[in-house]
């Protein structure tokens, strides 16, 4: 059967007091309603239409063309929400989920259970609950003697004895897609809030004789809906939580999953150590049997297998097989780590291949060069890559040594087993096999040094007398 989907985006979100519109606060990262439209798209939905107001131009940069969209200009309530569908949607059979845009921890799994039960117990409506100990904020199910759901009440509209029910709304539902248009026809603003709630749309079916079904989620965690910062702060804890425990089944070991932040789209290979204080960001991808950490920050970045990386931060970087990173190195956009590489303390590598078996072990820039293997860069020594107006490349050739605190002035090439010596600046091409210095002669005067303190010494004197 057809299976569509409706996502709820248009509210502004007052609670949160943000400039930033509700639904695109990050959760580890990723903004609500990209995890929401992620997993409707892991369920194989074949159409999904987000209802947009509030911000409705940053939602659909966002967002993209991946999905379709529908404009409430005033935001009526989440029953108002949906009607906006109805021109593109309403003639359509089939299964429509509803969910909010602001329950990002909801699973896949969740909504496939609750999709199985739909089909299987021939629902009109199914809801998908959670058992929560504080149930505040929530709507909730008010189910009749016979077990099945009669409506939702919310919050606002609650009764004491309603009050106290522990069965909420998620703000998830299946729904025959004509009877949810047809029943949304009846919703009245006849709150609390003078709302359109699209949660009266299951007292109009039950009252019609249609079936409402309830399906209560196993981890209730999923439920959350993000209305306030406090809420935000709990989610990303969730979801955290939610990722640290993936992939430590999946046999990566996290020494302390609390402070271990780990995007979702990361994936990180078996026997990988992750230390405190890590940070996996956006489409990084980590090989078997490295070290991360500790405090180390890592984003859209490729590190191959048995890589040790310490305090560092690597952004768009490379890092191949038995390399070793840090502590405190910064590889930026372009670094391409050789395989056993060493990258050592207080360095920064931009746009620049080092080849195999190559060592940059201290107090080094490199920028827009190409190192060959097994080169030796010294203490201090840099790339000196812009002139003020442009990027200049340093070609650097294989077995070549390049002594400490030498700068390289770009453009410029060392041939293949070079010696530069120690403090030279180098700004004319060094040939294969040569040695280059370039720094002035060293003269030593006798005697000088002692000559000097003395005239010091009696010029302080004669200072002291005038005072
Ligand atoms: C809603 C449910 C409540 C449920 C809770 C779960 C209703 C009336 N209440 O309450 O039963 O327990 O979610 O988290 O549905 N939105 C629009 N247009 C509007 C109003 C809201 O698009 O006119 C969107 C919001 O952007 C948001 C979602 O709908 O993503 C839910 O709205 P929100 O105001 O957060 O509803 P809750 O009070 O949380
Ligand atoms: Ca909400």
């Amino acid at each position: 059967m057809k299976l569509m989907a409706i996502v709820l985006a248009a509210g502004q979100g007052k609670r949160m007091k943000s400039k930033l519109y509700k639904v695109l606060h990050p959760v580890v990262g990723k903004p609500m309603v990209g995890h929401v439209v992620d997993t409707l798209r892991q369920i194989d939905v074949t159409r999904t239409m987000v209802i947009v107001g509030f911000g409705a131009e940053a939602v659909q940069n966002y967002l993209g063309d991946q999905v379709e969209y529908a404009l409430q200009e005033k935001q009526c309530g989440t029953g108002h929400a949906v009607l906006q569908a109805k021109d593109v949607l309403g003639d359509e059979d089939g299964m429509t989920v509803v969910i909010c845009g602001d329950t990002p921890l909801i699973s896949d799994v969740t909504l496939k259970n609750t999709i199985e039960l739909h089909q299987r117990s021939g629902a009109s409506a199914t809801i998908l609950t959670a058992k929560l100990d504080e149930p505040q904020g929530y709507g909730r199910i008010i189910r009749g003697e016979d077990g099945r759901v009669a409506r939702i009440v919310e919050q606002k509209d609650c009764s004491s004895e309603e009050a106290a029910v522990q069965e909420i709304n998620t703000g998830t539902y299946i729904f025959d897609n004509r009877k949810l248009f047809k029943a949304l026809g009846s919703v009245t603003n006849n709150n609390a809030q003078n709302e359109y709630y699209l949660t009266d749309v299951i007292g109009i079916m039950t009252s019609a004789g249609e079936t409402v079904q309830g399906y209560c989620m196993a981890d209730a965690a999923e439920s959350i809906g993000v209305n306030d910062r406090v809420a935000l702060a709990e989610a990303e804890r969730l979801f955290k939580a939610r990722i640290n425990r993936e992939h430590m089944l999946n046999g990566v070991t996290i020494i302390d999953p609390a402070n271990t932040y780990i995007e979702k789209d990361v994936v990180i290979g078996a026997d990988t150590v992750l230390l405190p204080g890590t940070i996996l960001r956006g489409k990084t991808i980590i090989g078997e049997q490295c070290t991360i950490g500790p405090q180390t920050e890592i984003i859209d970045s490729v590190v191959k297998d048995d890589v040790t990386i310490k305090q560092s931060v690597l952004q768009e970087a490379y890092v191949d097989n038995e390399a070793s990173v840090g502590p405190f190195a910064y590889l930026r956009p372009g670094a391409d780590i050789g395989k056993q590489v060493k990258i050592g303390d207080f360095v920064e590598i931009k746009n620049s291949k080092l080849g195999e078996g190559t060592k940059v072990s201290h107090l080094s820039y490199v920028g827009d060069a190409i190192v060959g293997t097994n080169v030796n860069i010294g203490c201090g020594a840099i790339t000196v890559n812009y002139d003020g107006f442009n990027k200049n490349l340093t070609e650097i050739g294989d077995d070549a040594f390049v002594g400490s605190n030498v700068n390289l002035i770009a453009p410029v090439k060392i041939g293949n087993g070079a010696y530069v010596v120690a403090g030279s600046t180098i700004t004319h091409a060094v040939n294969d096999g040569d040695l280059a210095i370039a720094r002035e002669r060293q003269t030593n005067k006798p005697g000088y040094a002692d000559k000097i303190k003395g005239r010091m010494k009696a010029k302080k004197e004669n200072k002291a007398k005038k005072e």
